[in-house]
């Protein structure tokens, strides 16, 4: 039963060869589609999958195919679309003279539109959004390694029911929700510390403990929630509190932060922001689909995101070679400064 699903990961990264690798350990038929450096990097090494909870798994090199272009994926049943959300068209246009009609397509990305710009690319297939809640950490050595708590989810879909199994088995089970855009907001929210963290230049644990960081990131999350309010957007609650509620915390007092934080600090002291990676390999960022997403929001429904656009234009500073590294007090000067213009603006 487990063999006859074909699933090609497009886009093998930290996501894909993780959640790939997973399925590939528990025997499902994986291929991963890879950039030639990680596609060496596997077939040297396999995959050596750990998890905050200790959980160490491994898919031998012969367990996984590696594949720099998917010139297999005609055989795929599922596809698994995980590259940054920059590149989706792209992987779309790859994609389209391959995939058989029908094909189940599910975006495991962050951000809003992903699964809409591969719907556009793919119109025979079936695609459907899905989010990873969880963090991925490349370690090298095709050793990847989940930093934070999270699930796998998915817009519900009937297609999805014959792909249960192996993600059960993987022990990543697929969950569905009925409509997803409000788990997507959620996690949006909560990757508004990308750039706050890409910018601190530390680990997340290292930031998230520093007051003015965390200042910082209540400024971005209160702005968004406003903005979403307005849109008449409902984020779900994907931590331990909800976000509004979040927002109140993090501007706490250090000590008392980390006695009610729980879960938020609950992160491999290690563990950084994707975006930040990024950075340090010389990419460009998520950043237009993350904050830029909030700050287009906010235009559309006739207000302004000036902290979310401050971060936009400070990451963008730093893709093309500039500032890289921002004291937590500084940023917070920055933002507000941001803030207060704006407001003074809207006042006149
Ligand atoms: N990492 C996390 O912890 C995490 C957690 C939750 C959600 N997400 C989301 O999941 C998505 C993937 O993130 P990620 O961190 O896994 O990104 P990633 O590590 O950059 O992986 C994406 C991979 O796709 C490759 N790629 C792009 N176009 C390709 C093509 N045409 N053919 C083959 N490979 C191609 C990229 O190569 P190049 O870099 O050379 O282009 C990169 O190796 C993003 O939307 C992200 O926000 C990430």
């Amino acid at each position: 039963m487990l063999n006859d699903v074909e699933i090609c990961v497009f886009g093998a990264g930290s996501i894909g060869c993780y959640v790939g690798g997973r399925l590939a350990a528990s025997r499902a038929r994986v291929t991963l589609v890879a950039r030639p450096r990680i596609a060496e990097e596997i077939a040297t090494n396999g995959l050596h999958l750990t998890d905050l909870h200790g959980s160490d798994l491994r898919a031998l090199p012969a367990q996984i195919r590696v594949e720099t272009a998917p010139v297999h994926a005609d055989r795929a049943d599922l596809v698994l679309v995980t590259v940054k959300s920059a590149d989706t068209a792209e992987a779309a246009r790859i994609l389209q003279p391959l995939l058989r009609r029908g094909t189940v397509v599910i975006s495991i990305q962050n951000g809003i539109s992903n699964a809409d710009v591969l719907r556009g690319g793919l119109p025979d297939c079936v695609v459907v959004p899905g989010i990873a809640t969880f963090n991925v950490l490349p370690r090298g050595n095709g050793h990847f390694h989940q930093g934070t708590e999270g699930e796998l989810i998915a817009q519900d879909d009937p297609e999805l029911e014959r792909f249960a199994v192996p993600f059960r088995n993987a022990g990543l089970p697929l969950l569905r929700r009925a409509d997803l855009v409000p788990t997507q907001w959620g996690k949006l929210l909560l990757n508004l510390n990308n750039p706050i963290n890409a910018l601190s230049n530390v680990p997340l644990l290292e930031e998230l403990s520093q007051r003015s960081y965390r200042r910082c990131l209540a400024l971005a999350q209160g702005e968004a929630l406003e903005v979403m309010k307005r849109a008449d957007i409902r984020p779900t609650q994907l931590i331990g509190v909800p976000p509004g509620v979040m927002v109140k915390m993090l501007g706490a007092p250090s000590v008392v932060f980390k006695r009610v934080a729980g879960k938020v600090l609950a992160v491999d002291p290690v563990a950084r922001s994707s975006m930040w990676e990024d950075l340090e390999r010389g990419r460009i960022t998520e950043i237009d689909y993350l904050s830029g997403e909030i700050v287009r929001l906010a235009e559309k429904v006739g207000t302004t995101a000036p902290v979310n656009a401050r971060l936009t234009a400070l990451i963008k500073v730093a893709e093309s070679g500039g500032r890289r590294e921002w004291t937590g007090k500084e940023l917070l000067r920055t933002l507000l400064a941001a803030r207060d213009a704006d407001n003074a603006n809207t006042a006149v």
